[in-house]
């Protein structure tokens, strides 16, 4: 008597994986979209375009928010086992997307992960959810389906950048290409990542060009501004007023744009602690660095609505190199402290700016400065709770936390020391002339 007389047999193809290979493909995206957002992440203060520093910070909010539901449901799948701290077959895999973290230049990074990484997971994703089972594995569908549609928008802006800037001729991109290139064969080399659950073993030799990831002293600027440390009057010289009416409403817009050191300090420290700390300071500090990055463009929406001019707005760099004059190995601490200082510092000014703006019918300044606070009230307790956990696990009193934010507070006030007599009139002028433009808009609309 045959098997199949005794057994009532399919052949549907609902059945190929079983649930601990379900449970191997998604534990692999997970630890793929960590590596590709700490690179994200890292490499934010030292690309130079604003529009690229915001994005990224979405796009590691968007990384964060799928790898954590890749995490849930691996969990569910794998129930009641909860370790997932272990790359385990896929580390060589891993250590190749971790690898991009080392790029040799800006161009390197864009092509290695924009024609490289990203179009690997989109057709992973893809193959996925074509393969898979709609009716066992619903729960990833839905998820999945996202992260297809997002991979497939990032692909496409880190093709619009690499379009604007490339040049073919120049030796930078002639060494990138190669970087990229070498990515790619070791990536097809390494597996099908969405074919298989089980992945060969690799030996990982350094890519060739590889340049040691190293956190950068002074954070790369949009050329379309103007360029300098210290962007208001105000931070140099305690005489000069914040200002109410038009000159509060330029402040606050400046204030809002300069957040762009709050992005680039999301970036590193989430990069830095993401191996002490667990998950979940990496998924919050994902949502505090993309919540900063839209602070930023709030500012910037409001310039530009306003039809003032890039070149005349300054734009900044001295709380970030406040914090990178110390130690290296204190940079990201110190980048922390100032976020938590920052965040406790100004929040109290915001309920009433949002009023003020308000009185003065200016809707778009009080919705901006409105969800600001709310996003705010978040930062401050992550900056306490994560500043605890942080000094526990170095073996430090968790209760020193407000050292490091005076330690901060302390650090930027030296650093405001170093302003020279020509840079704070020069400042004066820029902001003056800002000032006096936004008066002959005000006048004229
Ligand atoms: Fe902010
Ligand atoms: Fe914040």
């Amino acid at each position: 008597m045959s098997h199949r007389s005794e057994f009532l047999l399919t052949s549907q193809q609902r059945a190929r994986w079983m649930r601990f290979d379900t449970a191997q493909l998604l534990k692999r995206f997970y630890f793929c979209e960590r590596s590709l957002l700490l690179s994200e992440a890292s490499w934010i203060p030292a690309i130079a375009p604003l529009e690229i520093k915001i994005s990224l910070a979405r796009y590691v909010w968007q990384s964060a928010e799928i790898a954590n539901s890749l995490r849930e449901r691996v969990f569910e799948l794998r129930f009641p086992n909860r370790l997932m701290e272990e790359e385990g077959a896929d580390r060589a895999l891993i250590e190749l997307f971790d690898a991009v973290r080392d790029s040799p230049s800006v161009p390197a990074f864009l092509l290695s992960v924009g024609r490289v990484l990203l179009p690997h997971m989109r057709d992973a994703y893809q193959s996925y959810l074509t393969t898979s089972d709609l009716i066992a594995d619903g729960p990833t569908h839905r998820f999945l389906g996202l992260a297809l549609a997002e991979k497939t928008e990032q692909i496409s802006a880190f093709e619009s950048w690499i379009q604007a800037t490339s040049s073919s001729e120049s030796k930078e991109w002639l060494e990138a290409s190669a970087w990229a290139d070498e990515v790619s064969r070791r990536l097809s080399a390494a597996c099908e990542l969405e074919a298989s659950p089980m992945l060969p073993t690799l030996a990982s030799t350094p890519l060739p060009g590889a340049k040691a990831y190293s956190v950068p002293v002074h954070p790369a600027r949009d050329t379309r501004f103007w360029p300098c440390r210290f962007y208001w009057p105000d931070i140099v010289d305690p005489s000069y007023p914040y200002g109410k009416g038009v000159q509060l409403q330029i402040r606050s817009a400046i204030s809002h744009v300069n957040e762009v050191w709050a992005v680039e300090a999301g970036g590193i420290i989430l990069s830095a602690f993401a191996d002490t700390l667990p998950w979940e300071w990496v998924y919050n500090s994902a949502r505090w660095t993309y919540d900063e990055s839209r602070h930023c463009q709030m500012g910037y929406e409001r310039l530009v609505a306003w039809k003032l001019d890039l070149a005349g707005i300054p734009l900044g760099t001295y709380i970030y190199e406040s914090a990178t004059t110390a130690d290296v190995h204190d940079i990201p601490i110190h980048l922390l402290g100032m976020l938590f200082f920052f965040e406790t510092k100004n929040i109290r000014h915001k309920p009433e700016r949002t009023r003020l703006f308000h009185s003065y019918g200016d809707s778009l300044s009080e919705h901006d400065m409105d969800f600001d606070w709310a996003d705010e009230t978040l930062h401050a307790s992550y900056g306490k709770r994560w500043l605890k956990e942080l000094l526990a696990f170095r073996g430090q009193d968790p209760a020193a936390y407000d050292d490091v934010r005076r330690n901060c507070e302390k650090l930027v006030t030296d650093y405001v020391t170093t302003a020279t007599l020509t840079e704070i009139s020069d400042l004066k002028m820029v902001a003056n002339c800002l000032l006096n433009k936004a008066n002959e808009l005000r006048r004229t609309s």
